[in-house]
């Protein structure tokens, strides 16, 4: 039997953080890649360096942007699957990409930017300044649209939090430090991500990231740190309604880092709910020959 192809994938976002690897992924696993960068791209020096490096790689780089529905479209159709690892600003302003998607008629999978906490589930809705309600808008669109798609749900990209939880002084630990949180690297949610665009089995469906691995609460994190640094260190216990109050005190946004704290620490968002196999699948049972980096590995890497 002739085995079928692999998807030819579109990245909307390639210039960005999550884009870049989401691009090196696909072609690393043999899929014709393509990105749409914005006409500004070009005129940068980082990034027209990147957007060349694709290239060298064998991407066909296209221009355009979500504002311009004609490059959307020729792009869309000349692939088979979209990814969108546009940032929270242009959250919304997907849905013109979801009507161009609908309007080409040709994707077999879209992956719309999510790539955090599952957003059907989080219990900060109403003090997230609409983080999460706007993800669950592009949700609801997909799914009334009746486009095919998948939701990944990663928890936390390890770089972005952890860092900044080690190097506090003293040690903060929120609640009682026992709930558990999830973080991922962001290199290791590209490479699930890619291994979902042809499998039938994540098909409308969410991938949760929960490694064994990756789980690790508060405890555990001043654990591995005091281990890395050789030394015992202070620590402050902030309790619940404290960290409410600081939420309320910091202008936003810098208090949004404390409510992915509260989220994750308090209301124990990444881990409260069981997986529920007909709407979501885990990416480690799934994909289990995908390498992850862990956070004792992680924390081992930060600089002391
Ligand atoms: N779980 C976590 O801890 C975590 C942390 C960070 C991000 N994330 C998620 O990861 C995803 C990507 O975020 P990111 O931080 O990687 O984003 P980013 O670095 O800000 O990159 C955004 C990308 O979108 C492109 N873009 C912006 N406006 C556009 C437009 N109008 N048309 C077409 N492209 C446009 C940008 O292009 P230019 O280069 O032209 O500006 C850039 O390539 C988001 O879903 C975000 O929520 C998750």
């Amino acid at each position: 039997m002739e085995k079928e192809a692999k998807s030819r994938i579109l990245v909307v976002g390639a210039t960005g953080n999550l884009g870049k690897l989401l691009v090196r992924s696909s072609v690393s696993a043999g899929h014709s890649t393509f990105v749409l960068a914005r006409d500004s791209a070009f005129y940068d020096r980082f990034k027209a360096k990147l957007l060349h490096s694709f290239a060298a790689d064998g991407v066909t780089v296209l221009k355009g942007s979500l504002e311009d529905h004609g490059s959307m479209i020729e792009a869309i159709k000349m692939v088979d699957v979209v990814i969108s690892a546009v940032s929270l600003k242009q959250v919304l302003d997907q849905k013109l990409l979801i009507l161009a998607i609908k309007e080409a008629g040709c994707i077999k999978r879209f992956i719309p930017a999510e790539f955090g906490v599952d957003a059907d589930k989080v219990q900060v809705i109403g003090m997230d300044y609409e983080f999460y309600e706007k993800k669950i808008e592009i949700r609801r669109f997909i799914e009334n649209l009746d486009i095919p798609h998948t939701y990944i749900c990663c928890n936390l990209f390890t770089r972005i939090l952890l860092p900044n939880l080690v190097q506090q002084n003293p040690f903060k630990i929120f609640g009682d430090g026992n709930t558990k949180g999830v973080f991922v690297e962001d290199r290791d949610v590209a490479n699930f991500t890619i291994c979902t665009v042809d499998d039938s089995r994540s098909l409308n469906k969410t991938l949760h990231l929960r490694p064994n691995g990756n789980f690790c609460t508060m405890n555990d994190i001043v654990n591995m740190w005091e281990i890395r640094i050789g030394k015992k260190l202070e620590k402050e216990y902030v309790s619940e309604d404290q960290l409410l109050k600081n939420i309320q005190e910091i202008p936003y946004p810098k208090n949004m880092e404390l409510i992915f704290i509260y989220s994750a620490f308090i209301k124990g968002d990444h881990t409260y709910f069981p997986i529920d196999s007909s709407s979501g699948l885990e990416g480690t049972e799934a994909y289990p020959s995908v390498k992850l980096t862990t956070v004792h590995e992680f924390i081992n890497t930060l600089p002391l």
